[in-house]
């Protein structure tokens, strides 16, 4: 158990190695996705919480890719979400005509990823696609499409390998469920 100020941790929901594991297979079939891509794939990055996923994603795949990121705020530092999204920092590159892969840490109700995708295809890509390390499928309001998704997790609210409560716990190589208060 790691001793950090706030919650506490519950038990090891998706240890490191099978998310390694999991992130070489995700990587095969994303790189078969784009069997020919005049330029390289663009990978988003959705801050803070995918950070890690995308680092080690990029580093698996075979494919070409550049790196962008945005960051888009749900939650307000609690476990419960508002139903707001809001955009705190935008793409920084032009997307028109490029393949763009959006990589995220989880998705929840979805209404972070309605936003995303709507926003990002004004910006007029060739294609739009999804990649989540976690979803949570049993919480969703927004229907979204996901295209490829590392684990189907139930409905308990997790941290660790990017993901944080009141920022706390995203450098933890597992994802833990949060114990109770
Ligand atoms: P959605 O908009 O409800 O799909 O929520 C997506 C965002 O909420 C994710 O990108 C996370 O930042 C955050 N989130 C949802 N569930 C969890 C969780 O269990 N732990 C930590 N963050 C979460
Ligand atoms: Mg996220």
């Amino acid at each position: 158990m790691v001793s950090t100020p706030g919650r506490a941790l519950g038990e090891t929901l998706v240890a490191a190695e099978a998310i390694q594991q999991r992130i070489i297979e995700l990587a095969r079939q994303i790189d078969a996705a784009y069997p020919n891509t005049a330029r390289p794939l663009v990978l988003v990055c959705v801050l803070k919480g995918s950070l890690i996923f995308t680092a080690d994603l990029a580093r698996a795949l075979r494919v070409p890719v550049e790196l962008d990121c945005v960051a888009v705020r749900s939650y307000s530092g609690s476990t419960v979400t508002t139903g707001q999204v809001e955009m705190v920092k935008d793409i920084g590159m032009s997307l028109r005509d490029r393949d763009v892969l959006i990589v995220e840490d989880i998705v929840d109700t979805g209404r972070t990823i309605a936003f995303l995708r709507e926003h990002l295809e004004h910006h007029g890509p060739r294609s739009l696609r999804l990649v989540t390390l976690l979803d949570k499928v049993s919480r969703r309001v927004r229907q979204v499409s996901v295209d490829w998704a590392g684990f189907q997790i139930p409905d308990r609210f997790v941290v660790g390998y990017g993901l944080d409560h009141v920022e706390q716990h995203r450098n933890l190589p597992d994802v833990h469920v949060l114990g109770e208060e």
